[in-house]
């Protein structure tokens, strides 16, 4: 037996360097839910040491039942249950609760639209927690008298109106399990999610703004509900599609499919009490993109997930009643579902949304909305941080941005200058900023500073959550020491945890389960310093991170490679100051096809459609052939060596063609 030390996993480089540490003020620290370092690390030892106790007692504490639940939780991994056998309902810890309460006239919404054109102010409206509960149950008697019942998979394709949270809280209200697609995906996209969970229904507008355009959502839902393959409608699962009036565009409808949302509101009653729903029920199925072609539907249920987004949302924005709190992220995206909607209604707090762009019409929009509404907890990511750096800091300027006391950043790691910028330019050095990385199967945030507690260290999401287990490990799944890399676990299940992928439970287990026995494999490499602090390296998959997106190479390839001129296609990322990642696709024409500028901006604009304009290629390079090995795998190291400008380096000895590299270096001309 050889007794040699294995090595650290070799795709898992950990460079950053960064010592400075900024702890929290104590004028902070005095007022927060968790008010030291101890404090945490005391709570946080209770709740792993025992954590069916702990999450017992938060379940308790937190989430109203109709049914109390006879078992914490059932595990069998990769399968878990919690709170066996309760009964609870998303809707009514969101909405109903708050009615008996102060909080039934405060606000629950604020919204803020994008402005038609330059110099004209933004709609606005807000909806408060009892107003909010008017319109849900409006809406969930709409969904009922249009044929939804529990269990049925509806499709919401909305843009960032607050009809988006309504209709999300009217399908939990009544049991039914939504998916929402955002708004920039395409219509190829919409049919190929509708396939796949076999929606009844879905539900769209006329159309969205989105910086001065008008986004033309529902001709992508008729387009969407016209692919077919061979004769075979892809769609047919479909029976309504129900239509919001945002845009004034002019749309067809379609007579016995589609029917408006202000009729349809006319015509039921505003009482519709809750489901009483099993806590393992499914809630909601939201499709991420996976290291294959096909996009996963991860699957979230019912009390676990609210209590996960809750109790985070509570302690890591430091939440009080008092506080206007923005999360920037769209509803399109697992952030907007539990840090615009589901975690910050369960507390009661005031959410904003916004509908546009951060630079509609101007760079300065976000702060424009900051001092307007006296935001005081911001979240958004660390590429809309990167942008407003390059808009230059006399845009925020302009603005007192004094009423913000916490920051913070998901998506993707921040790089320590973008967050020494949100420091000092945003927080003017008076606000924490809470680095969170969890992912859309971990349903919440799962390592994060808590703001009144943790000292932060630019670059770094430092230390777990409660009831989190993570650990770096290597390839044997073994423990790594300090300072080393490996790849990011978590060895204990949680409540918020993903129960699946819809209809493909073979991948779950491969994709989340099959790296380390029982643990779930998160798909991250990172590395732990000597405070224990978890610094993220990113992606360890062919998954991209642009612009706080997650791409999977492969889909891109797929949706290349379906385009008639294309022979082969590999896509990988290449650093961008802005986008964190950007995509470079080499390809491979077939014989007649000719290599072009023009064909350039064809097959990108062949990949918008396909999947949606975040996935177009940044670059597109030409090449005769793509660097292989002799089984044929695409050696994409070298590949995304070239991308970035760099000289090939490491091993080339499996390449099957030497003379394919000084081709490809090549290719950019
Ligand atoms: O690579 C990690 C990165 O984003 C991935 C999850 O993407 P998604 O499921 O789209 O969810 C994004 C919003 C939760 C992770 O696997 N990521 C997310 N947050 C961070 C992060 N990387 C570093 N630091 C973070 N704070």
């Amino acid at each position: 037996m050889s007794t040699k030390k294995p090595a650290p996993p070799k795709t898992i480089e950990s460079v950053l360097k960064e010592d400075r540490t900024f702890a929290p003020s104590a004028e902070f620290s005095k007022d927060a839910h968790i008010k030291s370092l101890s404090q945490y690390r005391r709570l946080y030892r209770e709740s792993i040491k025992d954590p069916q106790r702990f999450w017992a007692r938060q379940a308790e504490k937190e989430i109203v039942f109709y049914k109390p639940w006879k078992k914490v939780l059932q595990w069998k991994a990769p399968n878990a249950k919690w709170f066996v056998g309760g009964q609870t309902n998303v809707s009514a810890n969101c909405l109903d609760c708050h009615l008996e309460t102060d909080r039934a006239n405060k606000a629950a919404i604020i919204w803020e639209g994008e402005p038609a054109a330059p110099g004209k102010p933004g709609e606005e409206r807000t909806l408060t927690y009892r107003q909010l509960h008017r319109e849900v149950c409006l809406f969930a008697n709409v969904l009922k008298k249009n044929g939804i019942k529990k269990g049925d998979r509806v499709l919401i394709y909305l843009p960032m109106v607050p009809e988006a949270a309504i209709a999300m809280l009217a399908c939990t209200r009544i049991g039914a399990v939504h998916s929402v697609v955002f708004g920039g995906f395409s219509a190829q996209s919409v049919a190929d999610r509708i396939q796949d969970c076999a929606a009844k229904m879905v539900i769209t507008s006329d159309g969205g703004f989105r910086r001065g355009g008008v986004v033309p959502l529902k001709e992508n839902v008729d387009n969407a509900l016209k692919i077919k393959v061979g004769r075979k409608s892809i769609t047919q699962s479909i029976q309504r599609v129900i239509v919001l009036r945002r845009s004034e565009n002019k749309v067809k409808m379609k007579r016995g499919r589609d029917v408006w949302w202000h009729d349809e509101i006319s015509q039921v009653s505003d009482q519709c009490p809750p489901a009483k729903l099993d806590s393992e029920h499914p809630l909601f199925i939201l499709y991420t993109s996976g290291s294959t072609g096909k996009p996963k539907g991860i699957l979230h249920t019912t009390a676990g997930y609210l209590l996960g987004t809750k109790l985070s949302s509570k302690y890591v924005f430091d939440l009080k009643d008092d506080d206007v709190y923005w999360c920037t992220a769209d509803v399109g995206w697992i952030t907007g579902h539990s840090y615009v909607v589901y975690g910050p209604l369960a507390n009661g707090a005031t959410t904003l949304m916004y509908e546009g762009a951060p630079n509609w019409p101007g760079p300065d929009r976000f702060w424009q909305i900051v001092d307007k509404y006296q935001v005081t907890i911001m979240y958004t990511a660390p590429t809309a941080i990167r942008a407003f750096m390059k808009w230059g800091e006399s845009w925020p300027k302009q603005y007192r941005l004094d009423s913000l006391r916490l920051l913070g950043t998901v998506g993707e790691p921040i790089n320590p200058e973008a967050w020494m910028w949100y420091h000092r330019v945003i927080g003017k050095g008076r606000c924490p900023i809470v680095d969170t990385w969890w992912q859309t199967e971990t349903g919440g945030i799962m390592i994060t500073p808590l703001p009144g507690a943790t000292p932060t260290k630019p670059g770094t999401a430092t230390l777990p959550f409660f009831g989190i287990t993570p650990e770096v490990v290597d390839d044997q799944g073994r423990a790594v020491p300090k300072n080393t890399g490996g790849k990011l676990i978590v060895r204990q299940p949680w409540p918020s945890m993903l129960r699946g992928i819809w209809g493909d439970p073979k991948r779950f287990v491969e994709t989340y389960w099959s790296e380390v026995k029982g643990c779930y494999f998160t798909g991250d490499g990172c590395r732990q310093d000597s405070d224990g602090y978890f610094w993220i390296v990113g992606r360890i998959d062919d998954v991209l991170n642009v612009s706080g997106h997650r791409i999977g190479t492969a889909e891109v390839e797929s949706a290349l490679v379906s385009h008639k001129a294309v022979a082969e296609a590999a896509v990988v990322g290449r650093p961008d100051e802005i986008k964190g990642q950007a995509l470079v696709a080499f390809v491979t024409v077939k014989g007649s096809a000719k290599a072009s500028g023009d064909l350039q901006q064809i097959l990108r604009n062949h990949v918008g459609k396909e999947i949606g304009p975040v996935a177009k290629p940044d670059q597109i390079r030409f090449t005769d052939a793509l660097p292989k090995t002799r089984s044929g795998k695409i050696m994409r190291r070298l590949l995304k060596q070239i991308a970035a400008g760099k000289a090939i380096q490491g091993d080339t000895t499996t390449l099957e063609d030497i003379s394919v590299l000084a081709k490809l270096s090549r290719s950019e001309e």
